[in-house]
């Protein structure tokens, strides 16, 4: 036998037993973004390297050692998208969808990074993200975080708690940055490799680090908070004000920074302690200078992502129940005469009890053979057909969890099945 060919390392198959999570997920979040009338866009999974390099940021990890950036057949540097901010800007700049008007839109899809493979952090991950442009004030800021609340809600978790910062604007970022640096550069001995490195390219991402040798000296620096802008101070002011109004319970985090570039003011993360390291199930906020900075008109903006392996994780651990894909029925056919008319009364059931989930045996087999399918396809029901059946204009009814087999003429078969459905369901 030939070597089998294996997927690659973090990027996981998503098999069938798994995907009524997924599709409950999706279901669930999809029906809250429509309640808040977010409006679907889909983007293409590559880019040109270079948007998100100026997006993101040369110096963040993601754009330093993440991305999955090759050359194509035109000698073009192409990346598979890290995150979907930037293409979604891009988007909205390419067909004008953002100047003088306002967006909300979602998207949801695959995404990768070449990072370290760990429970909830892998190579290819899936995102549903949202976006708004155009609208600058604090309102929408509660608006998405109040949107994400009521998106747990609909999922039935419990535990997830939101962190809430300002990073200010990108002046009022550049001067607490000195401020920053010059503490940090009073303690170098005290740093790590990491740190040293960052602090000339990126100091703000030291206060996120996880390294417990540093973290006395992070809670000790000097905070950004004490350092906003007056009008900064105020957005944030107002947004913690709506979020005290509508009833949303937030903590203040100093240290939360975010690891893209592109953000400014707002920044916020829902977080859970239940999944280990990769606690971090959503996360965003305001990027008011991307859209200019990639070459459209000035443009507030504001968005969020969240991890759907890591909600998924967050569910199971929470023992969320998903709806069940198994057939209600499964119909037994023996012969070649009851092999045919299985097919169309298969459709028929399926056309007269709409939702009815109807699995015709496929490839023959004995009686026997066809209801340990039966057994194992999940199904409440077996219908069966055989010669002798079709000849009476019967079809057999068996209930594959207890119960008597009986026979119902096929005229009736539709009423005795809703009837025992209904009972199954109110069990
Ligand atoms: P992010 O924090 O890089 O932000 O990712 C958002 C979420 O995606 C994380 O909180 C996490 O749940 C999930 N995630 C990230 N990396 C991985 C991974 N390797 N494996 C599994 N899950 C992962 C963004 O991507 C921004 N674009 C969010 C945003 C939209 N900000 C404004 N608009």
């Amino acid at each position: 036998m030939a070597n089998s060919i294996q997927a690659i390392r973090g990027m996981n198959d998503i098999l069938p037993d798994q995907t009524p999570a997924w599709q409950y997920l999706e279901d669930r979040v999809r029906g809250v973004l429509h309640a808040y009338g977010y409006r679907e866009i889909r983007l293409p999974i590559l880019e040109k390297t270079e948007l998100f390099q100026r997006s993101i940021g040369e110096v963040t990890d993601i754009v330093e050692k993440e991305m999955y950036s090759f050359e194509d057949r035109n000698g073009d540097s192409l990346t598979l998208r890290p995150e979907g901010t930037a293409g979604c800007v891009r988007a909205g700049i390419e067909q004008g969808l953002l100047y003088n008007q306002q967006q909300r839109l979602w998207y949801m899809g695959p995404m990768f990074r070449h990072e370290r493979p760990q429970k909830g952090r892998y190579r290819q991950f899936h995102q549903i993200g949202v976006e708004v442009f155009g609208m600058a004030g604090p309102d929408i800021d509660a608006e998405l975080i109040l949107m994400t609340a009521r998106m747990w809600r609909a999922l039935g978790l419990t535990d997830v708690s939101l962190q809430l910062n300002s990073l200010g604007t990108p002046e009022a970022r550049g001067r607490y940055r000195e401020i920053l640096v010059a503490y940090l550069g009073q303690h170098r001995a005290a740093l790590d490799e990491d740190s040293l490195r960052r602090l000339d390219t990126n100091p703000l991402r030291i206060l996120d680090s996880k390294n417990p040798a540093m973290q006395a000296l992070i809670e000790a620096a000097p905070r950004l908070s004490d350092h906003l802008d007056e009008e900064s101070r105020q957005h944030f002011a107002r947004l913690c004000a709506l979020l005290d109004a509508a009833g949303l319970a937030y903590e203040l985090n100093p240290r939360l920074v975010r690891g893209l570039d592109y953000y400014g003011r707002t920044v916020f993360e829902w977080v859970t302690t239940r999944l280990g390291a990769q606690g971090t199930v959503c996360a965003g906020g305001r990027y008011d200078g991307l859209v200019e900075f990639l070459g459209g008109r000035p443009t507030p903006a504001v968005g969020f992502a969240m991890g759907i392996e890591r909600l998924i994780a967050l569910l199971e651990e929470t023992g969320v129940s998903f709806p069940s894909p198994d057939p209600h029925v499964y119909l037994v056919t023996v012969g070649e005469r009851a092999e045919a008319h299985g097919l169309v009364l298969a459709d028929r059931l399926r056309d007269q009890l709409p939702g009815l989930r109807v699995l015709l045996n496929g490839g023959g087999g004995s009686f026997k053979n066809q209801f340990k399918r039966a057994d194992k396809s999940g199904a409440q029901l077996a219908l069966v057909l055989g010669d002798s059946e079709l000849d009476a204009g019967q079809v057999g009814l068996k209930p594959l969890r207890g119960g008597d087999q009986e026979t119902v003429a096929e005229a009736e078969l539709v009423a005795r099945l809703q009837g025992l459905l209904a009972a199954h369901a109110g069990q």
